[in-house]
């Protein structure tokens, strides 16, 4: 890990900006390729994540990394976090004014790494980094371009685990993004 990243995190380590401070076991910082132009944004660690300190790794998590391997991506070559790094009780979503102390993290490490592509796992990041009040049903799939940065949506896995009806739409989206990848860093293939 890069100094940057190294006092990046451990700065992250110490966050009381938030209730969630208190109840976490384990900041669930992000994990992957520090140097990846994609990046994947869930909205917050579940139980298992908050346990063992990473992220999706619990049944969702396994789902993601079947999506991620459609897209010939893995957490070798990508970089994935959360809008909130601690648990929300009881799998809860994250309040607005949690993921508004929480969100500062998430755009410094977007500062280290650089994005060119950024891919919302579902509505709480997509209302984050896309657009207030986003209508994933709606609008997953659509690109928006800002600030030299693509930005998507796909449903969240655990949607996905919910609703098997909203996986053939979801199938096509990454399709669509590892079209998009070749276009605006095929680089990101060359890692192994
Ligand atoms: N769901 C999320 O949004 N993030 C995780 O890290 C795990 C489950």
């Amino acid at each position: 890990m890069s100094g940057d990243w190294e006092s990046l995190r451990a700065a992250c380590e110490g966050c009381q900006r938030c209730e969630l401070g208190k109840t976490r076991h384990k900041l669930v910082f992000g994990v992957g390729l520090q140097t990846s132009p994609v990046l994947f944004v869930g909205e917050g660690p579940g139980q298992q994540e908050d346990l063992q300190g990473e992220p999706f790794v619990g049944a969702a998590g396994q789902l993601l990394d079947e999506m991620l391997s459609i897209v010939d991506l893995g957490r070798r070559n990508c970089y994935i976090a959360n809008i909130v790094k601690c648990r929300p009780p009881g799998n809860r979503d994250p309040k607005p004014e949690e993921q508004e102390a929480c969100v500062g993290w998430l755009y410094e490490q977007m500062r280290l790494l650089r994005p060119k592509l950024v891919i919302c796992l579902g509505r709480i990041a997509a209302g984050v980094l896309i657009e207030p009040d986003y209508r994933i049903t709606r609008r997953h799939g659509q690109w928006v371009f800002r600030d030299g940065v693509w930005y998507t949506s796909i449903y969240h896995p655990s949607a996905l685990l919910r609703d098997l009806s909203r996986r053939p739409e979801t199938f096509l989206d990454l399709l669509a993004i590892r079209e998009k990848v070749r276009e605006v860093c095929p680089e990101v293939y060359d890692q192994i």
